[in-house]
């Protein structure tokens, strides 16, 4: 996957090309980051990149002419390298389609992407319309740039490549990806804080804990995250194993 981030602070994004499952990932070329810095697209002596705001206001915006030469020159770059296609534009932005696991499945199959990191007070809505396919929010909260976002979006989709994670397996299974909250783990001591290891995960019998698993991941979630649940389908073992979950621990309470 091939990525080209147009941003001011490309120094941010060493904190996933240098650590962890991202770091690895990038450095074996599964995925490729490219930087556009719209400050090394100015031509004025100061380097300018922001702007005010036509009607006043506090805060600047950025600078139209630097940050549309520099998603025009991520554009060209993908597209000078990829045989067929067009890589889509995205803005991090708070008014954007908020990001989930099932929106980062759908971009994780895509050969490449710009994103664009907006700063100050974000940018001209022309630009907007003309150049983003796609805005895309990492919650209902503001953030002083995009960086962080592309960081997030960057590192959940490396989940989804191919060969990006020691057990290809451990993404299907994570939060989120069948609908559901993850089920509880542990590790050793089998024994702490008074409290054991549950026995089914030592028995060594594959279905039951396979079933175990489901009953906690449906548990987790109907007490957790119920809202999850409303707009799923559940299968009939599914439902059984909620039910008993739901019956096991109004029993407790
Ligand atoms: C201070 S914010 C601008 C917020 C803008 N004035 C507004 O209220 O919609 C600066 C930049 O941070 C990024 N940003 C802020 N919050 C974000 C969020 N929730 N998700 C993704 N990007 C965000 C965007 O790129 C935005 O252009």
């Amino acid at each position: 996957m091939q990525i080209g981030l147009v941003t001011l602070f490309p120094e941010m994004f060493s904190a996933i090309t240098e650590h962890g499952i991202s770091g690895r990932a990038i450095r074996s070329g599964l995925i490729e980051l490219d930087y556009f810095n719209p400050r090394d697209f100015t031509a004025d002596k100061h380097r300018t990149v922001d702007d005010k705001p036509f009607g006043g206001g506090p805060g600047m915006l950025m600078k139209t002419e630097p940050l549309l030469a520099s998603i025009q020159a991520a554009k060209q770059a993908l597209k000078a390298r990829q045989l067929t296609g067009v890589p889509k534009v995205i803005y991090l932005s708070p008014q954007g389609r908020t990001l989930s696991q099932a929106l980062i499945i759908e971009l994780a199959q895509l050969d490449s992407m710009v994103m664009v990191c907006g700063r100050y007070q974000g940018i001209d809505s022309r630009v907007l319309a003309s150049e983003i396919d796609e805005e895309i929010s990492l919650g209902d909260f503001v953030i002083s740039g995009g960086e962080i976002a592309a960081m997030a979006l960057i590192d959940a989709m490396t989940r989804f490549q191919p060969g990006a994670l020691g057990d290809a397996e451990s993404a299907q299974q994570d939060s989120f990806s069948n609908g559901l909250l993850h089920s509880p783990e542990y590790t050793r001591p089998q024994s702490f804080a008074g409290q054991d290891v549950p026995k089914v995960l030592l028995s060594g019998d594959h279905e039951a804990i396979r079933l175990w698993r489901v009953k906690q991941s449906l548990g987790i979630t109907w007490l957790k995250r119920p809202d999850l649940l409303q707009t799923m389908a559940l299968d009939k073992e599914q439902e059984a194993l909620l039910a008993q979950f739901i019956a096991e621990h109004k029993r407790q309470e």
